[in-house]
């Protein structure tokens, strides 16, 4: 894609200025400003950004739909009766109630419950109580265009059958938004049909960007995580690297079970809990082989805030919904493949207490977003420094000790949100 032109300098609307050139260091201020917030929502989220929805899974028969948000708009998935998928915001057009309030159903057709405005599933107004009032009285104004009120629609784009949507023409197709060498690493995670497995919801007391952050951190992994290094999914001996798109705005990070030629880094010490910590059922970190490497790790971020997981046999697309400056939720589905048999099913859901708020990885990135949520707040005016790998945004082939993935998302959203 063509990267957009990158403004620096600052936002007199917004009263911020970008400090410095490049983007290794963060002014607090982005995490606590209602301001930047704001403008996020229109910049980034309803920008030309692809924005996870769900997968197809959840909605595989017509008339099937689900709830899911593009930042902080709610919006409905759904299949109509031709199998096309049509994302559409969930705003009646008449007041600006929410159309579907559940999480999920099958409908012919969806119908506001405040007035029982009526739109079919592509989202076209087709009916309006009382249009011709009661005994000739009341009814709508003559003037009233039926067909300019309808639900506002979303671009969707499926790909490896996980749903995604926009709200901009500008934003490029999902594999040139991506690039494509990370979306061969997408092909190589979800080879079959998938199924969904469960959910997990969590409020992490932190700003969006805080998360979006920890996820392209690929640094911390074998640092924070003491489960890591304790049970051997990711230790910095370990082989692996970074990849990133052209543009740097998407990454993945992925370790795998061959060990680096260069053992230097063995050198550095890492808590590790393996003397004193053994699990009582071992089984839940057996790794079977399935995607055709010895890769037990690969995380992916597409910008702004979708995750793509696979942790030995856990799979996942999380959602990261913004709700407010100082909070947001994290939202894990669980997946499978379709042809999984019982006992493959039951090793996912194992491994699967790896994730999500009380996972044995995943607990501790709940918690570091708050600290730092913390110390912004308490100094908007401050800055964060992040040198690891030099101040460049480039991807690495055998080490993950760098900062450039998150330099990368910095990158994103400098030029998203012109500033
Ligand atoms: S707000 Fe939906 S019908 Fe009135
Ligand atoms: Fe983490």
């Amino acid at each position: 894609m063509d990267t957009p032109a990158f403004h620096q300098g600052g936002d007199t609307a917004l009263g911020f200025e970008w400090p410095g050139e490049d983007v290794s260091r963060v002014p607090f201020q982005v995490y606590t400003d209602q301001a930047i917030y704001d403008a996020e929502q229109a910049r980034i989220f309803q920008g030309p950004t692809w924005n996870l929805l769900c997968v197809e899974a959840e909605i595989p028969n017509p008339g099937d739909y689900r709830t899911s948000y593009v930042g902080n708009a709610p919006v409905i998935v759904n299949r109509d009766e031709t199998g096309r998928i049509n994302a559409l915001l969930n705003r009646c057009a008449h007041k600006g109630s929410l159309v579907c309030y559940k999480p999920h159903g099958n409908v012919r057709e969806l119908t506001c419950v405040y007035h029982n405005w009526v739109y079919d599933l592509t989202g076209k107004l087709t009916g309006v109580a009382f249009k011709r009032g009661v005994g000739g009285k009341g009814g709508l104004s003559d003037d009233f265009d039926i067909t300019q009120h309808g639900l506002r629609r979303l671009r969707v784009e499926t790909y490896k059958g996980i749903v995604f949507g926009t709200f901009s023409d500008e934003t490029p197709d999902f594999v040139d938004y991506i690039g494509g060498e990370l979306a061969a690493s997408i092909d190589r995670v979800m080879i079959k049909p998938l199924k969904v497995l469960g959910y997990h919801s969590q409020i992490l007391p932190n700003n969006w960007k805080l998360y979006s952050e920890n996820t392209k951190d690929s640094y911390h992994a074998s640092l924070l995580h003491v489960f890591h290094n304790t049970f051997g999914i990711v230790r910095p001996s370990m082989g692996g690297g970074i990849k990133l798109s052209p543009n740097g705005w998407h990454h993945l990070s992925w370790t795998e079970r061959v060990a680096l030629e260069d053992q230097a880094t063995t050198r550095e010490k890492v808590r590790s809990l393996k003397d004193q910590y053994k699990l009582a059922d071992p089984t839940m970190m057996a790794h079977k082989l399935e995607l055709g490497d010895l890769v037990t790790n690969s995380i992916q971020s597409v910008f702004p805030g979708t995750v793509i997981q696979q942790i030995q046999n856990c799979l996942a697309v999380r959602q990261l919904v913004p709700r407010g400056v100082d909070k947001s939720e994290l939202i894990w589905t669980i997946l499978g493949f379709e042809d999984d048999d019982a006992e493959m099913i039951e090793h996912r859901l194992k491994t699967n207490n790896l994730v999500g708020p009380a996972g044995f990885i995943s607990m501790e990135d709940g918690c570091v977003g708050g600290w730092v949520q913390q110390a912004a707040q308490s100094d908007p005016a401050g800055r964060t420094v992040m040198p690891m790998g030099g101040r460049t945004i480039e991807p690495s082939q055998g080490s993950r000790v760098t900062e450039s993935a998150v330099r990368g998302f910095w990158k994103a959203w400098r030029e998203c949100m012109h500033i």
